[in-house]
């Protein structure tokens, strides 16, 4: 059991992945160089995807998602409410209005039912609704057969919000498995590598994608818009010699982009970290087990997330559902509490909806659902170091601050 301070998240970096960073600090190329697409080519093979593109976050990830779906103005992107800024402010960067979504309060996942009723409000706005951007929160998987079922019956595309659960595995209804990011019902999925998540790259973010075009897309809006292909050129005198030669130097903007890329030396701490998935995954898996364990007996003024049938999840945080009401006392007590007893925690997330950006722009919106989850969210420490021992700590902890122990 560690005696210091449990943060609720942290990365862990051993001595291979300092020597993979060394060799690139060593190499020729900080950035744009072989580093970056051995980690695509490794995230590729990893989630199943025909195509990775790595980027500079998570956040940039989403924006470029959005990009490359070509969204824009008069357009609409159904977004759960419990999710980080970045999912709803990607919409927002390329101009598009947010359908905030509720969500199911014992797991904060949006539902089918959830994304079709933000649709039908987001219609009656009259939006243009043009996709859904579920969150797998915490690691777990939204139900994407059911939100497919909602997005291919309205004509909307995926954007799989995927920052938390690199690592997932979920059943198809043939009974297979797939990881999270193989995007098999279309689409696309973006990832975050900071270093709270499964795998760290200090900054760093990658969407995947079976769709050639979208890949394509992304890469070009990832750079500037910049296509240096002479086939693809669309300005004769720009970019070819009066022969017909091709000018070497030359570069065709169709579009503006983005300084979004991904640097060598992140991506080699990423390609390391990547290595080192499975055994992250089931260390959490381990310790979320722990905690369930020691959670039952807390049962039902605490309660862990309820678990997603058809889910393998990698855990990235562990959210415990506490009854603070009947508990009486407040949650930011609690947190300091904790605090004072070497415990960090969080909570994943304040409803965005609620921010107050979204709530000039839309008003104030029911999403039960949102409000049950929020109302009870305490993120407990969970990272692959911790010892078995801490989980009672923490638990241990508040049990006494809640005043049931
Ligand atoms: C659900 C979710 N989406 C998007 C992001 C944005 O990722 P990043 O911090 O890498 O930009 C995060 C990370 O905090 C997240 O948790």
């Amino acid at each position: 059991m560690s005696a210091g301070f449990l943060p609720y998240g942290r990365q862990s970096i051993d001595e291979d992945d300092i020597a993979a960073v060394a060799a690139v600090l060593r190499g020729d190329w900080l950035t744009q160089g072989p580093a970056v697409e051995a980690f695509e080519n490794a995230l590729a093979a990893r989630t199943g995807a025909a195509h990775a593109v790595a980027c500079a976050n998570g956040t940039a990830a989403l924006h470029l998602a959005c990009l490359a779906l070509g969204l824009g103005p008069g357009n609409a992107v159904v977004v759960p409410s419990i999710t980080f800024l970045a999912t709803a402010n990607a919409a927002r960067y390329v101009g598009a209005e947010v359908a905030f979504a509720d969500v199911d309060p014992d797991t904060g996942l949006m539902r089918p039912e959830d994304a079709a009723a933000a649709v039908a409000r987001a219609q009656a706005a009259g939006w243009c609704v043009r996709a859904l951007a579920p969150v797998h929160f915490a690691g777990q998987t939204a139900d994407m057969a059911g939100l497919a079922d909602v997005a291919a019956s309205r004509g909307l595309a995926l954007i799989e919000d995927a920052c938390h659960a690199v690592g997932t595995q979920t059943q198809g209804a043939d009974g297979t498995w797939a990881e999270v990011g193989a995007c098999r019902h279309g689409g696309l999925a973006a990832f975050s590598f900071h270093p709270v998540k499964t795998i760290a790259a200090g900054e760093g973010g990658a969407v995947t994608t079976d769709d050639p075009a979208l890949a394509e897309r992304l890469r070009r809006f990832r750079n500037h818009g910049m296509v240096r292909e002479p086939d693809r050129f669309t300005d004769q005198d720009l970019g070819f010699e009066p022969d017909g030669t091709a000018r070497p130097w030359v570069y065709e903007m169709p579009e503006p982009g983005f300084n979004y890329r991904l640097t060598d030396i992140h991506s080699a701490l990423a390609l390391s970290q990547l290595g080192k998935l499975d055994r992250f995954a089931a260390r959490r898996s381990r310790l979320m087990d722990l905690y369930a364990h020691r959670l039952d007996p807390l049962a039902p003024l605490v309660r862990p997330l309820a678990r997603v049938a058809g889910c393998r999840p990698a855990w990235h945080l562990c959210v415990a559902l506490v009854d603070f009401v009947a508990a009486g006392r407040s949650r930011g007590a609690v947190m300091a509490a904790l605090r004072a007893r070497g415990i960090g925690t969080q909570v994943h997330y304040v409803p965005v909806h609620r921010q107050p950006y979204y709530r000039d722009r839309y008003g104030a919106l029911d999403l039960p659902g949102v409000e049950a989850y929020y109302a009870r969210a305490l993120t407990l420490p969970l990272f692959p170091a911790m010892a078995d021992g801490d989980v009672g700590r923490v638990v241990d902890a508040l049990a006494e601050t809640l005043g049931i122990a």
